[in-house]
């Protein structure tokens, strides 16, 4: 008898090599090789009847021009960030930390889409069918053309939907999926790319619009599989602090569409609502007056937000003062930092310093320097700014205020929701034409904006 031939994957990477280390040559990390077996006969590439028949080339000229077709989730804010619904044949990947809400999302979606006419197969690897049963009647995710299954093993799904013939197939999740014909566990790389490729051949052969959940690891990547995201048309990921309520769909890699476009969730008892108007939503809880609470003007994709951010400053009673950010880069807020100290002479060393974006939202273009400084100042000084006002523009090392892009999309936001005074960067001032109405201030540098924030009043 021979015996089975077997190599060793990084978990992380996808690397093989046929002996065991402790490190992946390849990326670099610590105990992340498994050993995995070779496939049994046909694996890996997927059965012949599941790809449909081989393609021939054709010149570019002759190709025949298809209709892109999609069709809605029956959720604009899903819709939004798949490019304007769901492709025919797409394949998908919604990626999350465990708990955010990517079942309740899909259930959602699965129900929608089959209520308009479209038949779906939601496959539960997690959860029985109880559960998701009882899950759905809470949601309203209520449709007699919405199966459901708890299956783990790819092949048994395969052969349901070989008899449901669904026109849309929800995998919940790709890391308890396993495929019989390799031997390594569910979850590893091998496994997860052995799925995600069976069913890419089944989606695109078959017309067959893929959804697949994905969990995300501590470190931020989806667990394991790298080589996942290169498979799926889209990639979208699910953003938010589990405490708070408001969830982001962001999609970060779209082969039909932008991947800029976001969609904003709020969490509720009966499931995820929709927040078509974000920046009213999370203005609405503002404090007036305070100190250290400005208002950022952000844009995610084409969209406009405004969104409070908050910083305390306060004396530390700690050797090394603490550091905090919540929904800001740490290290942009230790770079403005270093600025406020070198260029404004303020004593921050000895301070606790606090900076978050309320409502659990995070921002990281660089258009948020500005407003994170003078929230950071209106905090040290204790002394509020207006509450009329709103910031955006980026900092640099010198304390130069630095042009940004969208400005028209963040004044008509700002406009729209009834700020009058805006702060931005000179540059950005000078080249506008429309002023909306709008009291716009220009300013250069870091000292310019402490000027506009706490004008000397006569
Ligand atoms: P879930 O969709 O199961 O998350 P995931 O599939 O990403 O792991 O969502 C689970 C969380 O959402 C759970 O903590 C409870 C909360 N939740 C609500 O607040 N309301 C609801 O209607 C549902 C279904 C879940
Ligand atoms: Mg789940």
């Amino acid at each position: 008898m021979t015996k089975p031939k077997s190599h060793f994957a990084c978990q992380a990477c996808g690397y093989q090599t046929p002996r065991w280390l402790g490190r992946c040559p390849d990326c670099g990390t610590w105990g992340s090789l498994i050993e995995e077996r070779e496939p049994r006969g046909e694996a890996l590439r997927g059965g012949r009847e599941e790809r449909g028949p081989y393609a021939k080339p054709q010149p570019i000229t002759e190709i025949e021009e298809e209709a892109e077709s999609r069709f809605s989730t029956g959720i604009t804010e899903l819709d939004r960030p798949l490019g304007g619904g769901v492709v025919l044949g797409s394949f998908v990947l919604i990626g999350g930390d465990p708990g955010i809400g990517k079942s309740t999302l899909l259930l959602q979606a699965s129900a929608n889409i089959s209520r308009s006419g479209r038949s779906v197969l939601y496959v539960s690897g997690e959860e029985s069918l109880e559960q998701t049963r009882s899950r759905g009647k809470r949601l309203g995710a209520w449709s007699p053309d919405l199966y459901i299954a708890s299956e783990t093993c790819l092949e048994a799904i395969l052969e349901q939907v070989e008899i449901i013939k669904p026109q849309v197939l929800v995998i919940d999740s790709v890391q308890t999926t396993y495929s019989e014909a390799l031997e390594s566990a569910p979850g590893s790389i091998g496994q997860v790319r052995e799925v995600a490729n069976r069913l890419m051949h089944l989606a695109k052969g078959r017309g067959i619009s893929t959804f697949i959940v994905g969990h995300v690891t501590k470190d931020g990547s989806l667990a394991g599989p790298r080589a996942l995201e290169h498979i799926v048309d889209t990639v979208i990921y699910f953003e938010g602090e589990r405490q708070h309520f408001y969830r982001i769909l962001r999609a970060t890699k779209n082969r039909f569409g932008s991947t800029d476009e976001i969609g904003v969730f709020e969490m509720t008892e009966a499931g995820l609502r929709e927040v078509p108007n974000p920046s009213q939503v999370f203005l609405e809880e503002r404090p007036l007056g305070t100190a250290g609470s400005v208002i950022l003007a952000t844009v995610e994709g084409t969209r406009p937000l405004l969104l409070e951010l908050q910083a305390l400053v306060a004396p530390s009673l700690l050797a090394v003062p603490r550091r905090t950010a919540m929904g800001v880069d740490y290290n942009r807020m230790s770079l403005l930092l270093a600025v406020l100290e070198k260029r404004m002479g303020l004593r921050l060393g000895t301070c606790d310093v606090y900076l978050n974006v309320a409502g659990g939202l995070r921002v990281f273009e660089p258009a948020a320097d500005l407003a994170m400084v003078a929230a950071l100042i209106s905090s040290s000084r204790n002394l509020p700014v207006d509450s009329g006002t709103v910031l955006f523009g980026e900092v640099g090392l010198s304390g130069e205020v630095r042009a940004v892009r969208h400005v028209e999309k963040r004044l008509h936001e700002a406009s729209r929701l009834g700020y009058c005074r805006l702060i931005l960067p000179r540059g950005n001032r000078e080249r506008l034409r429309e002023t909306l109405n709008l009291e716009l201030i220009g300013v250069r540098s870091v000292e310019e904006l402490l000027e506009s924030l706490f004008p000397i009043k006569n």
